[in-house]
């Protein structure tokens, strides 16, 4: 992509070892207990991938689809384009989320996910940024706190690009 340019942030291997460690927080909280492992798409499928391979109890996998940003601003709104496939009453919940910016798509999806009456809600998010949230929002599991800048790669996307990227990197426009 033209114009833009991406400054490596958090590395390939980072990541791997930082993943497997979160596996293995979450098999400790849920080991031997059966486990419903919530993906937030689309920016989450790579970790989310990763993850669940580093759970060792018995899960099973389903996905929500949200949207809240044009560009490189949250509008503040959350919509659900993909709501969940099967019941998660009285089911141990992991929710998965690539990134919490402001918080209100992690608050919005702890409310609408606590209506469904789970067991147990686990909040986990590969990057925070501390400093851009506009609400309280507390997450159970965070991968890395990072700046207030705007990042891709690792299933992070701008304008739908560089989700492939194996590693994340801030991005800045060029002109
Ligand atoms: P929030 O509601 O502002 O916390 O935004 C959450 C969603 O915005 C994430 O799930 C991402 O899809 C997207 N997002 C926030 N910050 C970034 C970023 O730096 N890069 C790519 N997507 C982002």
């Amino acid at each position: 992509m033209e114009n833009v340019r991406l400054s490596p942030l958090i590395s390939e291997r980072e990541i791997r070892t930082r993943v497997q460690k979160m596996g293995e927080t979450i098999t400790d909280k849920f080991k031997g207990q059966d486990l419903a492992v919530i993906g937030v798409l689309k920016g989450s499928f790579l970790f989310y991938a990763d993850l669940v391979r580093a759970i060792d109890t018995d899960l099973t996998c389903d996905f929500m689809g949200v949207s809240s940003y044009s560009e490189m601003t949250s509008t503040g709104e959350v919509k659900i384009n993909l709501d969940l496939s099967r019941s998660i009453r009285d089911r141990n919940v992991v929710v998965v989320e690539d990134i919490v910016d402001t918080g209100l798509t992690m608050n919005y999806l702890r409310r609408h996910l606590m209506a469904h009456k789970p067991k147990n809600l686990m909040t986990v998010s590969l990057l925070m940024k501390p400093d851009a949230l506009k609400e309280k929002c507390e997450v159970d599991l965070v991968g890395f706190k990072i700046p207030n800048d705007f990042v891709v790669g690792y299933g992070l996307d701008y304008q739908g690009y560089f989700r492939n990227l194996p590693y994340i990197a801030q991005v800045s426009n060029i002109n």
